[in-house]
């Protein structure tokens, strides 16, 4: 079983137990997947999570001494395999990158990944982003987070499940500076639909496509598994881009 492998920094609450561990949310928009590694993922979370991870605390994070240079920080949120996290990391040399996943495997092949590349500007957090965003996030301190292919929970008894909410979206909104970008994109119009709604009622961001708009896809997005998913079932891709509001506008 996998479990026994593990080292004893991995956050071994991100598989079968991860519940009790967490704080008290009830609804959460993930479910734990007992996914197996790969070895070469395994050996990976052994011997490079150390040096690239950053455990899960209640305690926000000093983002400066954390990457030992000022730099603007994003956020991604969710990377799954780190497609975009490690895209957006070698075009960006001068922007320090947080990446936030629960599964297992993932963070294997992201740290796989950024090992190859000898990326010095990411770092990775196993735990629930919201816990991440309220806990271990200072409020003003994220230039852009970024939510590519959110799990769409198409049933309608789950949409509570969904990760852009009211709770979300303010929790985003209070750790973003001046000008900080959410970026999020999806390939299942309903939620499309759900989270135009669930921006066009929150009074701490705009659209920087206009009212109503979905934004042009911008060419240095990379393209991740679950987007060329979406691409062979035919499904159109919606990207949103809202901007926080300046105080008084
Ligand atoms: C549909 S996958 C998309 C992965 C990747 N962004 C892509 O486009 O290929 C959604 C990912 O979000 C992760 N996820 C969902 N809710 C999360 C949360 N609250 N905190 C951290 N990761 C989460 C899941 O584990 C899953 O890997």
């Amino acid at each position: 079983m996998v479990e026994q492998h593990r080292p004893p920094t991995l956050d071994t609450s991100t598989e079968r137990s991860i519940e009790p561990r967490l704080t008290s949310r009830s609804i959460r928009s993930f479910v734990v997947r007992n996914g197996r590694l790969t070895r070469a993922q395994q050996q990976a979370v052994e011997a490079h999570l150390p040096e690239y991870g950053i455990p899960y605390s209640e305690t926000p994070l000093n983002l400066s001494a954390l990457f030992n240079r000022d730099a603007p920080v994003w956020m991604e949120i969710g990377f799954g395999n780190g497609d975009a996290l490690l895209a957006m990391a070698k075009q960006n040399p001068d922007v320090n990158l947080i990446g936030v996943e629960i599964h297992t495997p993932g963070i294997g092949q992201a740290l796989m990944g950024i090992e190859a590349a000898q990326l010095s500007n990411v770092r990775l957090i196993q735990h629930d982003a919201m816990d991440v965003l309220q806990n271990m996030i200072a409020p003003a301190s994220l230039a852009k987070v970024l939510l590519f292919f959110p799990d769409p929970w198409r049933k309608k008894r789950h949409h509570k499940r969904r990760i852009v909410q009211q709770e979300f979206l303010n929790t985003v909104a209070s750790r973003l500076l001046n000008e900080g970008v959410l970026h999020c994109a999806t390939d299942w119009a309903d939620y499309a639909q759900w989270m135009k709604h669930e921006f066009s009622i929150n009074p701490a961001f705009i659209n920087t496509a206009g009212t109503g708009n979905e934004a042009v896809r911008p060419d240095w997005r990379p393209l991740t598994r679950f987007e060329q998913r979406g691409h062979r079932l035919g499904h159109e891709v919606c990207d949103l881009i809202f901007k926080l509001r300046e105080a008084g506008s």
